[in-house]
């Protein structure tokens, strides 16, 4: 039985009730706090809290006390979208942006997903393992306490389940959450270039039963996009990951206003992601559903592209997230620090806002926010501690810098 006890919280951040699982529009502006505060951990969890002025008469045999000095304690950021497995970065295309080419013609030159496809196909399962691994390892120290990790740069049977495999293995190897979605869906590889049924058939007859047969994933996705998939062929991918039990999470409405989002919402999806260019049409269908739209601010602000419209998807009530979206294309970044500051100066998001978009309702988007994204007795003691702070708003407002100083994992300080 291991012990924590944490003492001398400046202010411990969100606190909400152990039933509040999701936050939506309005609901997402309070983050309860509690300040000068303790808490324990036992076993992984948080079996506690409180002010310092009542601290707990009783603690338990060989507890480990940590004084936070008055810093600020969160519960990890739960990222609910990367590709963190890939084979090589892509700064050569950094240059082509700033050279003013576009993401469309990057792709179009054989660049973008195409290009990490071609080098992951390459690579071995152990050699991607030990690279994500150090991407992971970096996230983690950065405040990262949960992820969902895609496919989608394998494009063949061999190469997704390759990825998988991997994802699995960091499933292992870590004792953060982490959740695995299938994204065979990215791109048409070359050799499909003129027979996309012939990919679709591929991803719906051959590659969907081997992954459910080894249990390697645990969502669909698609990239709904002009020049990618279509509406009606995501509909029909959606469909058939849905008789393996793989929910949808998918890209909608990067580039366009596709219809993506109301196909997501038809198959009850969990979350839809991207949502640069949202119309009325979007709002309304997201607004009678239970799916949460996840915005990617780093992602915009990347490959400059319009920011989403989180203010408007919140005055409509509907659940927001946020997440890195770290990829090597679009946001070679896994810092959800920077994701937070971003949606407060980019989508301007209250910094309590953003925060519940980065814990409580990230956590939500990967079906995880009864095990993690808040403050809650019996929850994972996933948390970290930052320096002192003026207030709640120094976090995002101080952006590029990162305020935090210990890491606790399972109870434990990392
Ligand atoms: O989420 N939009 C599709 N996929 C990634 C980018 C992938 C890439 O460029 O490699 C994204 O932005
Ligand atoms: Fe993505």
């Amino acid at each position: 039985m291991s012990a924590l006890y944490i003492t001398n919280i400046g202010c411990l951040v969100g606190a909400h009730p152990t039933n509040t699982l999701m936050l939506r529009g309005q609901e997402m502006q309070t983050l309860p706090v509690l300040e000068n505060a303790w808490i324990l951990c036992e076993d992984g969890k948080i079996s506690d809290f409180g002010t310092m002025a009542n601290q707990p008469s009783q603690l338990p045999n060989q507890v480990i006390t940590h004084d936070a000095k008055a810093g600020f304690l969160f519960p990890s950021w739960c990222d609910s979208h990367t590709h963190i497995v890939f084979a090589a970065s892509r700064e050569e295309e950094f240059v082509m942006k700033i050279d003013g080419k576009s993401y469309e013609d990057i792709a179009a030159a054989g660049g973008g997903i195409l290009n990490s496809a071609r080098k992951l196909q390459l690579a071995s399962e152990d050699t991607l393992f030990e690279s994500a691994a150090q991407r992971l390892a970096d996230m983690i120290k950065q405040g990262t306490g949960a992820v969902e990790i895609k496919s989608g740069y394998g494009l063949s049977t061999e190469s997704e389940l390759k990825m998988l495999r991997v994802i699995r293995r960091l499933k292992n190897h870590f004792t953060i959450p982490v959740k695995a979605s299938f994204l065979a869906a990215h791109a048409y590889p070359p050799e499909y270039k003129n027979n996309h049924e012939g990919y679709i058939q591929l991803i719906i007859n051959e590659m969907l039963p081997k992954i459910a047969d080894e249990g390697l994933a645990d969502y669909m996705d698609a990239f709904c996009e002009q020049g990618f998939f279509s509406v009606e062929d995501t509909d029909r991918l959606l469909q058939a990951g849905a008789k393996y039990g793989l929910k949808p999470k998918i890209h909608a409405n990067q580039l366009s206003v596709s219809g993506g989002v109301q196909i997501g919402v038809k198959h009850h999806a969990i979350s839809v992601d991207h949502l640069e260019a949202t119309d009325d049409a979007v709002i309304e269908s997201l607004k009678t559903s239970n799916t949460i739209a996840t915005l990617l601010p780093s992602c915009s602000f990347y490959i400059n592209i319009p920011f989403a419209n989180a203010r408007g998807l919140m005055n409509a009530n509907i659940p927001v997230a946020v997440a890195t979206d770290y990829n090597p294309g679009s946001t070679p970044s896994g810092n959800m620090n920077l994701v937070v500051s971003l949606a407060c100066i980019k989508l301007r998001m209250r910094p309590e806002e953003a925060i519940n978009a980065a814990t409580i309702n990230g956590a939500a988007a990967m079906e995880l926010s009864n095990e993690v994204g808040s403050i809650a007795k019996g929850k994972t003691a996933n948390l970290f501690i930052t320096r002192p702070m003026p207030s709640l708003a120094f976090l995002p407002y101080s952006f590029g810098q990162s305020q935090i100083e210990t890491i606790v994992l399972k109870g434990k300080i990392s």
